[in-house]
């Protein structure tokens, strides 16, 4: 394979509310972190796996999932950048497509994973799934007021793996000033399509 994926898992779940980090609790029966890793490990293409684990659980989410395929386990940060440049400094040399999956979107499949990293070899630098918006989107101001009705038909909502040339990834991380969501968003500042 010549793909290597990373997974942000570090995150402490503050929104989700109380019970622990996001990516290890539980959805049917097994940590979330578990469904999202066993897809990835599935794709064929995929040859290595790196996840940031909140710093206090590396040593458990490496036997939670040493089971299920190699990974590699590393500390994560405070934010998910952080958590995310953790990763990529662990990724071992050989593949040339990095993606980059948040563990909390436990279910996508590993088709996902392989129509992304394809886009990438056929010769795109950056490649993100999304899905049209389907809710109407309003624009407020102060107090909530409505200031207008955006248009959808442009709007979409990001999901992930997020697909990367490793150089585009490595480069945008190397420079990243402010911290963004979403990798694609660190890609997009430095010019890339
Ligand atoms: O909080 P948010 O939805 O942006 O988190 C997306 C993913 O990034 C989650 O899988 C979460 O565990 C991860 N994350 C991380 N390190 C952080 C914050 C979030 O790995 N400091």
């Amino acid at each position: 394979g010549d793909v290597a994926v990373l997974v942000p898992a570090a995150g402490a779940g503050v929104r989700l509310g109380g019970g622990g980090p996001k990516a290890l609790r539980h959805l049917g029966g097994e940590p979330m972190l578990v469904h999202a890793v066993r897809r990835v490990a599935a794709a064929p293409s995929v040859s290595a796996i790196v996840v940031a684990a909140p710093p206090s659980e590396v040593d458990a989410v490496r036997s939670l999932l040493a089971p299920l395929a190699p990974v590699i386990v590393v500390a994560g940060g405070a934010e998910r950048q952080e958590s995310v440049a953790a990763a990529l400094a662990a990724v071992p040399e050989g593949p040339d497509i990095i993606l980059v999956h948040d563990a909390a979107r436990a279910l996508a499949p590993p088709s996902l994973v392989e129509s992304v990293a394809a886009a990438v070899r056929a010769g795109s630098a950056a490649v993100i799934p999304v899905l049209p918006v389907v809710d109407t989107v309003k624009e407020v101001g102060a107090d909530e007021v409505v200031l207008g009705t955006v248009d959808r038909s442009a709007l979409r909502a990001v999901q992930t793996p997020q697909g990367f040339r490793r150089s585009v990834l490595a480069a945008a991380h190397a420079s990243a000033a402010d911290s963004l969501t979403d990798d694609a968003g660190l890609v997009e500042k430095q010019g890339y399509r």
